[in-house]
């Protein structure tokens, strides 16, 4: 069976294009979790969900149908109930709203068990909050990313401001810091890195140098 890589770590850590770009130079395949979290937020906010309802939401994800492809260079295309939301999940309002439901123990439960059988194949680099300590423990080799909450935040600046959303620098940092509160201190599988992860603090770091410290820990060449 082929290798798997968990990489881990806060939001705008850059964890999802550096996780692309790993599988794309080992010749392995990329799944973006937190696309499904966003899904669900999306489908409950589009329904009119109560989010802080455990069994609502519980009901919702069990009835939402979330199918993940793959497009030419590897990017995740989510699909929610057949209808492409790739875009939508990335709106603010889904940004505002998804730490709620990640932190619900039964969304959880039946997406880690969705995502344990997508990873039982191998071959997979997952990004997310809890793959390298509850969703994929014996992944081969597991990183932990992070970077200071103003570079992160200004990397989601920049990333909002290619889709012509302008946010201030200030405000941005809140809405991190407030996500990374609710992700940190949950009771299930709460955001931390695995005892056996390698830890990048990626503050100073390019996209390509973290991609090639990654790529270089894995061929084991250094
Ligand atoms: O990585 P992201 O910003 O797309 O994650 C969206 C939310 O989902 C964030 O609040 C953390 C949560 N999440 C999680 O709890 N577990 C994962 N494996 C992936 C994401």
């Amino acid at each position: 069976m082929k290798l798997s890589i968990a990489i881990d770590g806060p939001a705008g850590a850059g964890k999802s294009t550096v996780a692309r770009a790993v599988a794309a130079r080992l010749g392995l395949t990329y799944l973006d979790t937190g696309a499904m979290y966003r899904a669900i937020t999306l489908a409950g906010l589009r329904r009119g969900t109560d989010i802080h309802d455990a069994e609502a939401l519980e009901a919702l994800t069990k009835i939402v149908e979330l199918d993940i492809k793959s497009d030419s260079i590897g990017q995740n295309i989510i699909f929610m109930d057949g209808e492409n939301v790739t875009e939508d999940i990335r709106l603010p309002i889904v940004n505002r709203n998804v730490s709620f439901v990640a932190r619900c123990p039964q969304v959880r439960k039946i997406l880690v068990d969705k995502q344990r059988q997508i990873g039982s194949r191998g071959g997979m680099v997952m990004d997310g909050r809890d793959i390298g300590t509850i969703v994929m423990p014996s992944a081969e080799y597991k990183f932990f990313l992070n970077a200071s909450l103003t570079e992160r935040s200004r990397r989601r600046l920049a990333e909002l401001s290619a889709k012509g959303e302008e946010f201030e620098l200030e405000q941005m940092m809140q809405e991190i810091a407030a996500r990374d509160k609710i992700d940190s201190e949950r009771e299930v599988a709460p955001l931390r890195p695995a005892e056996d992860a390698i830890y990048l603090d990626t503050t100073l770091m390019t996209i390509d140098a973290v991609v090639d410290a990654i790529v270089r820990a894995v061929r084991g060449e250094e």
